[in-house]
């Protein structure tokens, strides 16, 4: 149930996510995390850029040897989100939500991204790499423009700065249970735990892909592979790859 964690700090790297595959090919081991202050390149989901503030986040990523096959690996991220969601209520009492696939939002404000890369390099056990930033002691102007509506921190919800160590050390721990109890036990308790912290499960719902929406429906819930059900009106679609965004009040579509 424990991972042995060997962390590598860094004051500035292109990603964390870079940096953890140039390890993998250095034959890194299980367990190894590397964090940096700031991130030149930081890389977030669908090609798109993360802003990776000087000392203000908590950007970093983990190395694990997957103890599941191959093609169900895209399930650690499911356990990344649930353990970036209790690992923020244990270090800081706030209650987050989870949005598919595996965005964390406080108050529908979007306070973690996690992206997860498979390396499958010749001759050596297959990696997995969950890159996740949390969004610790920004305040609001330190978002690009284009993301202060839909961005928060969590010093800009607790109302002071937060320990950063003391988050990420609550996230680890929690990954290390989540990680153990999807490779030991299937994904049915991770997922139970992530539709209890879920703010699309029976939402009306938009998904984006590639910037465009092609669906409207109803969110009901993940499948055994962590795809997104949807309801249309004559059946169940299931979603694979994309955003999603939930109807607001006034009809839009936010977050
Ligand atoms: C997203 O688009 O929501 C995923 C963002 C993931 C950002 C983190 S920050 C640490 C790690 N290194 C990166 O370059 N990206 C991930």
């Amino acid at each position: 149930m424990t991972i042995s964690y060997t962390i590598k700090h860094y004051d500035s790297i292109d990603s964390t996510n870079l940096e953890a595959r140039r390890l993998i090919g250095q034959n890194c081991g299980h367990g190894t995390v590397v964090t940096a202050e700031s991130q030149t390149d930081g890389k977030g989901r669908l090609g798109r850029a993360w802003n990776s503030a000087r000392g203000a986040g908590l950007w970093f990523s983990v190395v694990l040897e997957p103890r599941i096959p191959v093609h169900q690996v895209s399930l650690y991220s499911f356990a990344a989100a649930v353990s970036v969601a209790e690992g923020i209520q244990l270090s800081t009492g706030l209650s987050s939500q989870v949005k598919w696939p595996n965005d964390v939002l406080l108050k529908g404000r979007k306070v973690c991204g996690i992206l997860l890369e498979l390396v499958a390099e010749r001759n050596q056990p297959v990696r997995v790499i969950i890159g996740i930033g949390i969004n610790a002691n920004q305040q609001m102007e330190d978002f690009p423009e284009d993301v202060q509506h839909k961005a928060v921190s969590l010093a800009m919800e607790t109302g002071k700065s937060v320990d950063r160590q003391q988050v990420l050390d609550a996230v680890l721990d929690r990954l290390a249970f989540y990680s153990a109890e999807l490779e030991q036990n299937g994904f049915a308790a991770i997922r139970e735990t992530w539709t209890a912290l879920s703010c699309v499960s029976g939402k009306a719902v938009q998904i984006v892909q590639q910037g465009k929406p092609v669906l409207y429906g109803t969110a009901l819930g993940l499948d055994d592979d962590g795809a997104l059900l949807v309801q249309i009106e004559h059946g169940t679609e299931r979603i694979t790859a994309g955003d999603v965004s939930l109807r607001a009040a006034d009809g839009g579509y936010a977050v």
